[in-house]
């Protein structure tokens, strides 16, 4: 995804489920944030005294996310998560509008890495898009609910779906995206 999509497809705010839950975060471990793009949710938590690590595949929007956290408490990995290979274990995993992006077979990686990258009773922040509207549009869309069962081993503390505001980015047509949110324990 390019750099300029990534910005205004997710603005600069963090996301709201990670603000909402930030006291639920070790403050002694590091977060990883994966397909990070250009930071607004580590950056957000940078300032308020977390450590993180980014995987962010787009050399572009990795750069750009390094010269945004300059200073910061944050290493950023220019790679994709098919090849990362963590140098410690994190209190939390965010992944925040990747999977809309996966195919079915690289959304099972990706699960199957979070437990060995994680501490036990790590958290993993999801969101993602149901098939509620135009289905067929994201390969990795879910379905209604789906989101609870994709990681069948852990605690379900938190979970969500919504259709979102109607929104346009730059001269694009007005949509709206159908959401699904969770937070689970491993
Ligand atoms: C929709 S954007 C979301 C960015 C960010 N998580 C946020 O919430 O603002 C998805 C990001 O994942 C990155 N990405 C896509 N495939 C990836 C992969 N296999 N490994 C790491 N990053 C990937 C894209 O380059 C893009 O920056």
């Amino acid at each position: 995804m390019a750099d300029a999509a990534t910005e205004t497809d997710f603005g600069t705010e963090p996301e709201a489920l990670l603000r909402e839950r930030v006291q639920w975060l070790d403050p002694v471990r590091p977060v990883l944030d994966v397909g990070a793009g250009v930071g607004r949710n580590l950056i957000w938590l940078a300032r308020q005294g977390f450590r993180g690590h980014a995987i962010e595949a787009d050399p572009d929007v990795a750069a750009r996310l390094e010269a945004d956290a300059a200073g910061l408490p944050l290493a950023v990995y220019r790679c994709p998560f098919q090849v990362f290979e963590p140098v410690e274990r994190y209190g939390a995993v965010l992944v925040f509008g990747l999977l809309p992006l996966l195919r079915r077979d690289e959304r099972d990686a990706l699960l199957s890495l979070l437990p060995r990258w994680t501490v036990a009773g790590g958290l993993v922040f999801l969101t993602g898009f149901t098939d509620r509207l135009d289905p067929g549009r994201w390969p990795g869309e879910l379905a209604p609910g789906e989101i609870c069962e994709l990681l069948p081993d852990a605690e379900l503390l938190h979970h969500e779906e919504e259709i979102g505001p109607e929104h346009r980015h730059g001269d694009g047509p007005a949509h709206r995206h159908a959401w699904a949110r969770a937070v689970l324990r491993l």
